[in-house]
């Protein structure tokens, strides 16, 4: 039986591309889809020479509504198609105020709003055919509001949520979710949206094969949230248990007592 054809988004460079040149050593056939057909095509002949898969390439803007609604129809009906990697991203840095309004819709469009539609569309050719997995690339940031732009850090917490949400309601139909946080990664993304990654800390960034590899082996793993910087998976268990304490007091009847208002002495 022949493996699962992997789709790839955001796959000409960075995060993706080794993604792609993991994928293909398994000896799975893959689609790339990004916006630079050069750089895909030379991905594209390496793997296929190295490995001898079947690499298609697929130009694709998601930001642009007829390019993304086409690598969703390919999700949707190529029934060969049993791997989602939802890797194309954007970043944004320093403060709202004063940001290019166009550019944070921008980062939304990709970051959130691609993202979402393509993980759905994979979500119900999956869940239809009962098997198949979809990656979310999500960030470290999501946990970390205040070390980021808000509409970056949000569009990645958003991913989080969503990837949680998505793994409840079709897990029971052989679709495994998997959101991966990376930290700080040596890609161009940095340099895309403005930033030196040679300025950090080099005790902080990862190397982009160690950071894929090791999603990987979560991947292997069947894991639902992968944070491959965390020394101790203990302490994200401990953060989940914090924030499934909350639940039985988020929604009440009646306010809680401090949001009382004190009555007037007459
Ligand atoms: N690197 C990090 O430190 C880091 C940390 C946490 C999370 N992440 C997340 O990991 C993912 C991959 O990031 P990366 O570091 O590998 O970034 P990267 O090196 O900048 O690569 C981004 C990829 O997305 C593609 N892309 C960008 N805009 C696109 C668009 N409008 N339509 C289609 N493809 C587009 C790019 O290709 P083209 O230019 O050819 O389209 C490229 O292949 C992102 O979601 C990012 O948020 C990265």
């Amino acid at each position: 039986m022949s493996k699962d054809t992997i789709l790839i988004t955001g796959a000409s460079t960075g995060i993706g591309a080794v993604y792609a040149d993991r994928f293909a050593k398994r000896g799975h056939n893959l689609i790339l889809v990004a916006r630079d057909f050069e750089r895909l095509e030379v991905l594209a002949n390496r793997l296929w020479a190295e490995t001898g898969v079947n690499v298609e390439i697929e130009v694709a803007d998601l930001t642009n509504k007829p390019d993304l609604a086409r690598i969703e129809t390919r999700l949707l009906t190529d029934p060969k198609i049993g791997v989602l990697v939802n890797n194309a991203g954007m970043g944004a840095f320093g403060e709202i105020i004063g940001a290019d309004p166009e550019n944070l819709e921008t980062v939304i469009a990709l970051n959130v709003t691609a993202a979402t539609r393509l993980a759905a569309a994979a979500a119900n050719a999956f869940a239809a055919r009962g098997g198949g997995s979809i990656i979310n690339l999500s960030s470290v940031l999501a946990l970390a509001p205040e070390r980021t732009n808000p509409v970056y850090g949000g569009s990645k917490a958003f991913l989080l949520n969503f990837s949680q949400a998505l793994h409840q309601q079709v897990s029971d139909k052989g679709v495994h979710v998997q959101v991966v946080l990376p930290g700080a990664t040596r890609t161009e993304i940095w340099a895309r949206a403005g930033k030196n990654v040679n300025a950090l800390d080099p005790a902080m960034v990862m190397d982009v094969h160690d950071l894929v590899d090791a999603a990987l082996a979560a991947f292997d793993a069947g894991e639902l949230v992968t944070i491959p910087s965390l020394p101790d998976a203990g302490d994200w268990n401990a953060f989940e248990a914090a924030r499934l304490k909350l639940a039985p007091n988020l929604s009440r009847r009646f306010p809680a007592s401090r949001y009382r208002m004190k009555e007037v002495a007459a």
